[in-house]
C-alpha cells in the first residue's frame, strides 16, 4: 500500500476527521491536501471532542507523522493555537510535524477582504478564514509562501507591496481604514521563530516514503460538490478537495495513489449558500440537526439539513473515483419511522440524466425519493454488521445497489470504537 486518499463526498463535514484518525493506527504519514482554517475535522480523543482545522486527523497517533501540504493555505495565528492546543492536551509534535515551504500564508488583509466581499457581492456565505482572497493572491503570483518567513528581507518587501496594495482597495473601494504596515510586519516577522522547525520540502518527504514503501494517508478538507471546478460554482470553496487535488496539493504522482476512500453522511448537511434539492426545511430537517448536532465545527453555524442525495454522490464518486465508502453517522437516523433517500431529479417534469453543477438548473429541480422502513433501534453499540437491524441493513445495502460502491466501513458514533469495519 502506498497513498490512500480520503475525501469528502458531499458537501463537507462528513466526518473525515473521525475515519481519518481511525484508520490513522495503521499508516505512517497523514497529509492534508488542500484548504485551509475553514476545515473544522472533529476527533474524540479519550472521550474529550477535539476539533483540528489545520493539522491533519493523523497527529493523535504517537507513530504517526503529519504533513501540511503545499496546497494548503496556513493561517499562522490558526496554526500556532492548534499547535498549543494540542500540546495542552499531552501531545507531543516536536519532529511530528511537516509544513511545505510553498504553502500559503494567509494574512490579516485576506480575512478581511473574505467578509468585505461577502457584504458587497453574491453571498457565498464563506467561513470567513480568508481562503478565497490567500488563493486568489496564489494564482496572481503575488502570494506569501511559507518558506518567505525565513528569509526576513524578503518578507518585509512582499509584505510591503501587497499591503500597500490591499490598502488601495480597503480605501477607495470599501471606504474602510488602511492597514498599519509596521504592524503586520512585526507580527508575521516574530512567526519564523515559532514555525521554522517544521517548514521543509514535503514533497520530497512524501516521495521518499513512498519509493520506501511507507503509508501515506492523503486527508482532504471539505467535500467534492465545495470543489471550485467541479462543485455547485459559486457556491464553492476556492480549492479542489476532489481527489486529483491530492497529487498536486502534496507534489506526489498519480500512479502513487492506490486507493480513494469516500466519506459519506448517510443523510445531506450543507453550511453556507448554494443549492440543495434534498433539504428538509421542516420538522424532519429540524430533527435531523437535533439529533446529529449539525452545527458547523468551525463557525458553530446551524448545518442545513436532508435526505440523502445518491444522484449528487453518483456525480461526486466518478470525478473521485472512489474505490468503497465510510458511510457515517448512521446511528442518527435510528430514531426516525421512515428514512428516503433521493434517487434522481425531475427537471421541468422529466427525469434528467446527469447531475447538473448549474447553480440555476439545480435550484430547479425536484428530487425524486424511495422511502425506507426505519429501524427505530439504537446501533451504536453494534460491533459487527450482521449485528445491525435488518431495516438497518437493508438500508445499507440499498445505498450501494444505487451508488454501486462498497460501504466498507459503518460509522454508528463519533468514537473510534463505533464503528463497524466490514
Ligand atoms: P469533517 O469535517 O468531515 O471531519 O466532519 P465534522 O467533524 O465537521 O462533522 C462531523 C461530526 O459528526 C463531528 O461532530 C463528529 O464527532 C461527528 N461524527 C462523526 N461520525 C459520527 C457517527 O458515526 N455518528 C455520530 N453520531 N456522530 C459522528
Ligand atoms: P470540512 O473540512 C463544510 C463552505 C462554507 C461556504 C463555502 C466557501 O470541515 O468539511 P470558504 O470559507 O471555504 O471560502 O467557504 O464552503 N465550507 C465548508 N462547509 N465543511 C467544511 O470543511 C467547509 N469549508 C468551507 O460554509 O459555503
Ligand atoms: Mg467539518
Amino acid at each position: 500500500m502506498s497513498v490512500t486518499i480520503i475525501v469528502g463526498a458531499q458537501w463537507g463535514d462528513e466526518g473525515k476527521g473521525k475515519i481519518v484518525d481511525l484508520i490513522s493506527k495503521q499508516i505512517n504519514i497523514v497529509a492534508r491536501y488542500q484548504g485551509g482554517a475553514n476545515a473544522g475535522h472533529t476527533i474524540i480523543v479519550n472521550d474529550k471532542e477535539v476539533v483540528l482545522h489545520l493539522i491533519p486527523s493523523g497527529i493523535f497517533h504517537k507513530k504517526v507523522t503529519c504533513v501540511i501540504g503545499n496546497g494548503v493555505v496556513i493561517d499562522p495565528v490558526a496554526l500556532l493555537d492548534e499547535i498549543k492546543m494540542i500540546e495542552s492536551l499531552g501531545v507531543k509534535i516536536n519532529n511530528r510535524l511537516k509544513i511545505s515551504h510553498n504553502a500559503h500564508l494567509i494574512m490579516p488583509y485576506h480575512k478581511l477582504l473574505d467578509s468585505l466581499r461577502e457584504e458587497s457581492s453574491t453571498k457565498i456565505g464563506t467561513t470567513g478564514r480568508g481562503i478565497g482572497p490567500c488563493y486568489i493572491d496564489k494564482y496572481m503570483r503575488v502570494g506569501i509562501r511559507m518558506v518567505d518567513l525565513l528569509d526576513k528581507k524578503t518578507l518585509r518587501e512582499k509584505l510591503i507591496s501587497n499591503i500597500n496594495e490591499k490598502n488601495k482597495l480597503f480605501k477607495n473601494i470599501y471606504e474602510k481604514e488602511e492597514l498599519d504596515v509596521d504592524q503586520i510586519i512585526n507580527t508575521y516577522i516574530d512567526f519564523d521563530k515559532k514555525v521554522d522547525t517544521y517548514v521543509t520540502d514535503t514533497s520530497l518527504f512524501l516521495n521518499n516514503a513512498i519509493k520506501r514503501g511507507k503509508n501515506i494517508l492523503a486527508e482532504g478538507a471539505q467535500g467534492a460538490l465545495l470543489d471550485v471546478d467541479h462543485g455547485t460554482y459559486p457556491f464553492v470553496t476556492s480549492s479542489n478537495p476532489t481527489s486529483g487535488g491530492a497529487c498536486t496539493g502534496l507534489g506526489i504522482p498519480p500512479t502513487s495513489v492506490s486507493k480513494i476512500i469516500g466519506i459519506v453522511k448517510a443523510y445531506s448537511t450543507r453550511v453556507g449558500n448554494g443549492p440543495f434539492p434534498t433539504e428538509l426545511n421542516n420538522n424532519i430537517g429540524k430533527n435531523l440537526r437535533k439529533i446529529g448536532h449539525e452545527f458547523g465545527a468551525t463557525t458553530g453555524r446551524p448545518r442545513r439539513c436532508g435526505w440523502l442525495d445518491t444522484f449528487s454522490l453518483n456525480y461526486s464518486l466518478t470525478i473521485n473515483g472512489v474505490d468503497e465508502i465510510a458511510l457515517t453517522k448512521l446511528d442518527v437516523l435510528s430514531s426516525f419511522e421512515e428514512i428516503s433517500i433521493c434517487t434522481g431529479y425531475e427537471l421541468d417534469g422529466k427525469n434528467i440524466s446527469q447531475f447538473p453543477t448549474d447553480v440555476n438548473t439545480l435550484e430547479k429541480v425536484k428530487p425524486i425519493y424511495t422511502s425506507f422502513r426505519g429501524w427505530r433501534d439504537i446501533i451504536s453499540d453494534r460491533k459487527k454488521f450482521i449485528m445491525l437491524p435488518t431495516e438497518c441493513k437493508k438500508y445499507i445495502k440499498a445505498i450501494e445497489n444505487l451508488i454501486n460502491t462498497k460501504i466498507t466501513f459503518v460509522s454508528v458514533g463519533p468514537k473510534r470504537n463505533e464503528t463497524i469495519i466490514r
